[in-house]
């Protein structure tokens, strides 16, 4: 597989988050590889939505892509519980039913999201030399405060 592709690196970054998460769900994980896990999953969600997507909506993708943002919404609550419960200290094994519920809902997102919308974005690569995204997704950077745009208010 070419790691120059737009898919080949995200599915790198859906396997190092999953790593993250199931340590705490079969209970041989740190809560501080599941805080890295979580960081890595926000910021691998904000490359999706401000470079990934919009290009690929506006190409036709529209309805997988809110999709993804839905389901992207409906997952954000419980990364940025986890986030505050690593941060204060919380036991991994009261971390695990959350854990599980995310897991449970990435193992849905992403391979929907590998075989649609992944497939897509390398088809753009290759059709756009003039605007590559994966330039765009090294040189993205999230801010601190950002919020997926479907997240529960
Ligand atoms: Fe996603
Ligand atoms: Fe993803």
């Amino acid at each position: 597989m070419d790691m120059e592709l737009p898919s080949r690196l995200l599915a790198v970054q859906h396997h190092q988050i999953d790593q993250g998460v199931e340590g705490i769900v079969d209970g041989t994980g740190e809560p501080q590889a599941l805080a890295a896990a979580l960081k890595l999953l926000r910021e691998h969600v904000y490359v999706e939505e401000y470079v990934l997507f919009p290009p690929l909506a506006g190409a036709g993708l529209t309805m997988p892509v809110f999709v993804m943002k839905r389901e992207h919404g409906e997952m954000w609550p419980l990364i940025r519980g986890l986030e505050a419960a690593c941060a204060a200290g919380v036991a991994a094994a009261d971390l695990r039913e959350d854990a599980l519920m995310l897991l449970q809902r990435l193992k849905v997102h992403n391979p929907k999201e590998e075989q649609i919308v992944y497939a897509a974005a390398d088809r753009h690569e290759s059709a756009h030399p003039d605007a590559p995204l994966l330039q765009a997704m090294a040189a993205a950077r999230m801010p601190e405060d950002w919020v997926c745009a479907l997240a529960p208010h």
